[in-house]
């Protein structure tokens, strides 16, 4: 079993190299529950794939299992061409990744806190202070980057998480509940960013509870519901289909935002198109 599933991983490494995220038959079970079953799906560089579904639909733990901070029960997830449970050093090296309430260092400024992570990736903050500054300027954080993280807003700590996700130039970008803690402006603005790295060919993996979200942002959704994935496609075809399938019409009111969302795309919408 064990060597079939390194077989398995080694090819899809191979194959993989054109293909930036492919989820490979991934099961996770935690105790007896199962979170997230046969789970496979691809991310091609250049495209925005939505992961949408309901509370407790297993979208943080598909997540986390690409990112190598969980160890899938079953199946694996190769990244740009790497193994993220036989190689995890090399997948991670493609990786920018944004919990939806990520970890910081509280004691330190936002600018010492991006300075670390560039150390750690071997870069000079010289060489990426222009990058910096773009990136506080499009996520309008140019004035709180001397303060400390610990005196930031719960939206400020997601910006100050995006950028040191991004520092390294990822090719892969993750971002979990990509909603969270964000107010219009600032979920406009990420809205702007995405399209930028979407033309340098990044592929960009969001997750959401809100269908209209996740049609505004992205290439391709695919809907989770209990741990399966139960449609995969454009977003404006899961509307039509929705009409036919009972199952799929109960799932696609538990996705559907409220007035305040369709505000909220209103304003995405004037501020992106
Ligand atoms: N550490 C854990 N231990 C036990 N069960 C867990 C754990 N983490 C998640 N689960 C269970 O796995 C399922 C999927 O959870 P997950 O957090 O992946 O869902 P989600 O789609 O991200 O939900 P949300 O929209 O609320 O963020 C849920 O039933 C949850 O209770
Ligand atoms: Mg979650």
């Amino acid at each position: 079993m064990g060597i079939l599933i390194i077989t398995e991983s080694f090819i899809y490494e191979k194959k993989g190299a054109e293909l930036a995220i492919i989820f490979n038959d991934v099961t996770k079970i935690y105790d007896s529950k199962i979170a997230l079953q046969n789970f496979s799906m691809r991310v091609n560089p250049g495209e925005i794939v939505g992961l949408l579904g309901p509370n407790g639909s297993g979208k943080t733990t598909a997540l986390r299992i690409a990112v190598g901070l969980l160890k899938p029960s079953k199946g694996d997830v190769i990244i740009m061409g790497h193994s993220i449970t036989h190689n995890p050093e090399e997948a991670k090296k493609y990786i920018g990744y944004v919990p939806d309430e990520p970890p910081l260092y509280e004691n330190l400024a936002g600018i010492e806190y991006l300075q670390l992570i560039l150390e750690l990736w071997g870069y000079d903050i010289a060489d990426k202070m222009n990058e910096i500054d773009e990136l506080a300027r499009i996520l309008d954080m140019q004035l709180e980057l001397n303060d400390l993280i610990s005196s930031y807003s719960a939206g400020m700590r997601r910006k100050i998480a995006l950028m040191a996700a991004l520092i390294h130039d990822p090719k892969v970008l993750i971002i979990d509940e990509i909603t969270a803690n964000l107010d219009p402006k600032a979920l406009a603005s990420l809205a702007i960013l995405l399209r930028g790295l979407k033309e340098h060919n990044v592929a960009i993996l969001i997750s959401t509870h809100i269908l209209e979200i996740a049609e505004e942002l992205s290439d391709r959704v695919v809907i989770l519901h209990a741990g399966e994935i139960i449609w995969t496609g454009n977003p404006k075809e899961f509307r039509k289909e929705v009409s036919e399938s009972k199952r799929l019409e109960d799932i696609f009111f538990e996705l559907t935002g409220g007035p305040e969302v369709e505000q909220i795309i209103n304003y995405l919408r004037r501020y992106t198109k």
